[in-house]
């Protein structure tokens, strides 16, 4: 458990606005600021920050919470590492977290100093006379790399055999512990090394720790490369090779790719702006990462059809983060890596300059595979390249699209133009609609997951929630008493309204209720539904007059009613035949 006080400390200090800002961009509306909702795609903004109350709700797709809420859904942590990670932006230190094993399994920081004895070994390893050899001479020879470079990179070898394993264990680490770094794995004849006769990439994170490895045959065998899983110290879907380095790069744009040499050869060659995705293909929350970094990517994958198609993946994930993609057009060679080998690095300079926006490409793509000479055709063309159009925030950016697109296709602009904006207020429509549709699916109880009981008399789950919507704004309230007595658990009628009714109670009686409360022992879901009910109550009357009023009619209505619900009017209809 975190004290209370450091928890308190902690939402003092990040305060809710300026956390999320760092993720969404947010602008005034009201007394609150709003944005596009990160937790759901949308194009316009229903993602509310609430200053006052410190809390989020998204009315697109329901999230809520606090700061702690909305970093463990922004950053996919648990609610201690959430915790966490606020405390090291903020600068607090967690003494008793450090090194703390938790209970299942090795922590963070033992896998992160193993993953330091184990890069060290691999460089030692490499750099030794014999063993090291056949690693020395495929960097060196093969792939052309400077001894400078390999230094630079920290690149490895890992020889054949179980070496590591037996190092490891004379530095103190156990089994258990390189299972979980993913180190070695066990097999029909007991533990054995995962990374055997390869070179070996340290992966680093921005803090500067070796969260993980990536490991190349020196041949032709397969897999090519193997890389961590993930582990307590690495997730793959959040980390870019060289980010480490690319990070302090004076270019304002970072170069995408896919392989590890590819980025290796960049840098050395004076690109320090590239970074890779390690084994997988771009995610959202590579895309948010990158976002931190720049708003300005030149993507540079391979020419051939896997690298177009993750080329256009990655082109809509980083979109949707808000960042800019440009293309850069790979001529006669496969990758970065064998273009600068083959041509050197002026001609790739000069590809760099040559990368085109998002739009030239989509355009060139969509034209491609129509024939212009045919009406129905250049009619099918102008029509995608208007809904690529309508899909941009920027009404300057929809402007330039547009005369490109008239251009393109020899057609006017006023048509083009008209066309969008069609589509634009067709869109918009959609939107709304779904957007209604969803609130009421939510408020009406109809297949309601986070609140299952409310379908079994909506009337009285109704009353309920008015009465916690106050509670969460006043939960002091509680000690009042409705009719001569205070409310009880069972004055409640779902199962989620009871949880909520009594830990306001508990936590009153400690002395404070916040929502932030919730979130250490709720599940996402439910503290969403809780700042949803205190945000609409908070447009509603909830003083003691309401509160008192809502409790007595929910208390008779409990009382009253108890048989009544629709479960019981069902089996007493089914008794009566
Ligand atoms: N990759 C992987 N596992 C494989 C093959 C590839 O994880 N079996 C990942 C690696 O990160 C690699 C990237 O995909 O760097 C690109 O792979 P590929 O295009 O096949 O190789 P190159 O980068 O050209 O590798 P090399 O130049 O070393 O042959
Ligand atoms: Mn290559």
């Amino acid at each position: 458990m975190i004290p209370d006080s450091i928890i308190e400390d902690i939402r003092y200090r990040c305060d809710i606005e300026d956390v999320i800002s760092s993720y969404v961009t947010l602008k005034r509306a009201g007394s609150n600021v709003k944005g596009l909702c990160p937790f759901h795609s949308e194009k316009t903004p229903s993602f509310v920050v609430y200053k006052d109350t410190q809390s989020f709700y998204c009315f697109g797709c329901g999230a809520g919470g606090d700061v702690i809420s909305f970093i463990m859904r922004q950053e996919n942590l648990d609610y201690v590492s959430a915790v966490e990670f606020l405390a090291r932006r903020a600068g607090i230190t967690l003494p008793e977290f450090d090194g703390k094993t938790a209970p299942d399994g090795p922590s963070r920081t033992r896998i992160l100093k193993m993953n330091t004895d184990a890069a060290k070994f691999f460089r030692d390893m490499l750099f030794d006379d014999t063993v090291g050899a056949p690693g020395r001479a495929y960097l060196a020879g093969e792939r052309g790399l400077s001894s400078a470079v390999v230094k630079h990179f920290g690149l490895g070898y890992a020889p054949r055999g179980s070496a590591l394993m037996k190092h490891l264990k004379s530095l103190g680490y156990s089994n258990e512990e390189m299972e979980a770094g993913y180190l070695i794995a066990k097999g029909d004849k007991g533990y054995y090394d995962i990374f055997r006769g390869r070179v070996m990439y340290p992966i680093i994170d921005v803090s500067g720790n070796i969260v993980a490895f990536g490991g190349r045959v020196l041949d032709d065998s397969k897999p090519k490369y193997l890389n961590s899983a993930d582990t307590p110290a690495f997730k793959k879907s959040k980390n870019l090779f060289a980010l480490n380095y690319a990070k302090n790069s004076s270019e304002d744009a970072l170069i995408i790719c896919e392989g590890y040499m590819d980025v290796i050869a960049m840098h050395a060659a004076g690109f320090t702006n590239a970074v890779a995705t390690l084994g997988t293909a771009i995610t959202s929350e590579h895309a948010r990462i990158i976002k931190r970094y720049t708003s300005k990517v030149i993507l540079s994958y391979d020419g051939d059809e896997a690298g177009k198609k993750a080329t256009d993946r990655a082109m809509g994930l980083l979109r949707e983060a808000g960042v800019d993609a440009k293309i850069l057009v790979m001529k006669g060679a496969k990758d970065p890596d064998e273009f600068i080998k083959k041509y050197g690095k002026e001609e790739f300079r000069r590809l760099l300059d040559e990368s085109r926006s998002r739009f030239d490409y989509v355009i060139e793509k969509t034209v491609s595979k129509y024939n212009m000479e045919n009406a129905d055709d250049k009619i099918k063309a102008a029509d995608e390249l208007c809904r690529e159009i309508a899909s941009v925030y920027s009404k300057i950016e929809r402007d330039i699209y547009i005369g490109k697109t008239a251009e393109a296709l020899a057609l006017s602009k006023e048509s083009v133009k008209h066309d969008v904006e069609t589509i634009i207020r067709r869109n918009a429509r959609g939107e709304k609609k779904k957007q209604t549709e969803n609130l009421i699916r939510i408020t009406s109880g109809v297949s309601d997951r986070v609140n299952p009981d409310y379908a079994k008399a909506p009337r009285t789950a109704r009353l309920e929630e008015s009465v916690i919507g106050i509670l969460l704004i006043h939960p002091e309230y509680v000690s009042l008493k409705v009719d001569g007595e205070e409310l009880k658990e069972d004055d409640f009628f779902t199962d989620l309204g009871k949880r909520l009714f009594s830990f306001i109670v508990e936590k009153n009686r400690e002395g404070s209720f916040s929502i932030s409360h919730l979130v250490e022992n709720f599940p996402q879901e439910e503290v969403s539904r809780a700042v949803k009910l205190q945000m609409s109550r908070r447009e509603l009357s909830n003083d003691d007059k309401a509160y008192l009023t809502y409790a007595s009619a929910l208390r008779k209505e409990i009382a009253g009613n108890a048989s009544s619900s629709l479960e019981d009017i069902i089996s007493s209809k089914r008794n009566k035949k």
